[in-house]
């Protein structure tokens, strides 16, 4: 719900739009002008760098895809898809879409687009999987997904949230699928970069969400997740801190240039 309504706000918020979708507000199903409780007392500018990582994670995704499509590609996965919308925004192709998510997150999902008046098109299929079970490669190998095809995979906003072997065995599941490229972002420890003038607000962020329930469990540097991927069969990986990304968007920020934070990582198997 805090990433949907950052990718909401951002489509009514005074900055520059970074990604635009007609579905993120109506999804919702809420007043976008609420506060979310991971905001609460943060430094506003701060909050407004991460609302814009988070669109921006979104158009890089995006981006992907579309690219993707136009070379042949078919076959999009999006794991951990929470309340992502790009299946129902690109419903006019004939890319097969495979939401994969946790069973409950799904269920409270299929409510809100109900409730919301929104079609599921059909070329989407929902995966009920939990990452840290092996119920990934079955799940997503009965719904049809072809792996002698190439396919692009969507993962953000969730290896945070699982166990290193789950983040381990996913990026090796991802990467046993031949031609497939992967989006996906990570976060960098917090305390490696102790003297970052974000550290403690993300540190205040991170207690937030596990008083929530929900705790922050893997971190990676660039150097471990570049490792992680390689040894899985990764060829390419392109990684790019929070504000690189916004200044590859041409988003001015006054962040400072720091490892700190979230990362995006693109990478492929061909
Ligand atoms: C922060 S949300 C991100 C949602 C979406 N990718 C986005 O960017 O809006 C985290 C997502 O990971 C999913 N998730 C967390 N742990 C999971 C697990 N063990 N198995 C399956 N999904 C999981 C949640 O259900 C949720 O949809």
């Amino acid at each position: 719900m805090a990433v949907a309504h950052a990718r909401a706000y951002h489509q009514i918020a005074e900055e520059p739009r970074v990604f635009t979708d007609p579905f993120a507000i109506p999804i919702l199903g809420e007043s976008v002008m609420t506060e979310t409780y991971v905001d609460h007392g943060l430094d506003p500018e701060l909050v407004r760098h991460r609302r814009l990582f988070i669109a921006a994670r979104s158009r890089f995704a995006d981006d992907t895809v579309a690219a993707a499509i136009v070379r042949g590609t078919d076959q999009v996965v999006i794991l951990g898809a929470g309340l992502d919308t790009t299946a129902y925004r690109h419903s006019n192709t004939n890319v097969q879409f495979y939401e994969v998510d946790h069973p409950t997150t799904q269920e409270w999902k299929r409510r809100r687009l109900s409730q919301a008046g929104i079609a599921i098109p059909d070329a989407l299929t929902f995966v009920p999987a939990d990452f840290e079970n092996t119920t990934l490669a079955a799940g997503l190998a009965g719904a049809g997904l072809d792996s002698n095809r190439s396919a692009v995979y969507v993962w953000l906003g969730v290896a945070v949230y699982l166990t290193r072997a789950s983040v381990d065995g996913t990026l090796r599941y991802i990467a046993s699928h031949g031609k497939s490229e992967l989006v996906f972002d990570y976060f960098y420890p917090i305390a490696a970069t102790p003297h970052d003038p974000t550290a403690a607000q993300l540190q205040a962020r991170a207690n937030r969400v596990a008083e929530a329930g929900e705790p922050w469990l893997t971190f990676f540097t660039s150097d471990e997740v570049r490792d992680s991927l390689v040894s899985v069969g990764y060829s390419r990986v392109e990684d790019r801190s929070a504000t690189e990304l916004l200044t590859f968007y041409g988003v001015p920020t006054d962040a400072p240039a720091s490892n700190a934070g979230p990362h995006l990582v693109h990478c492929g198997t061909a």
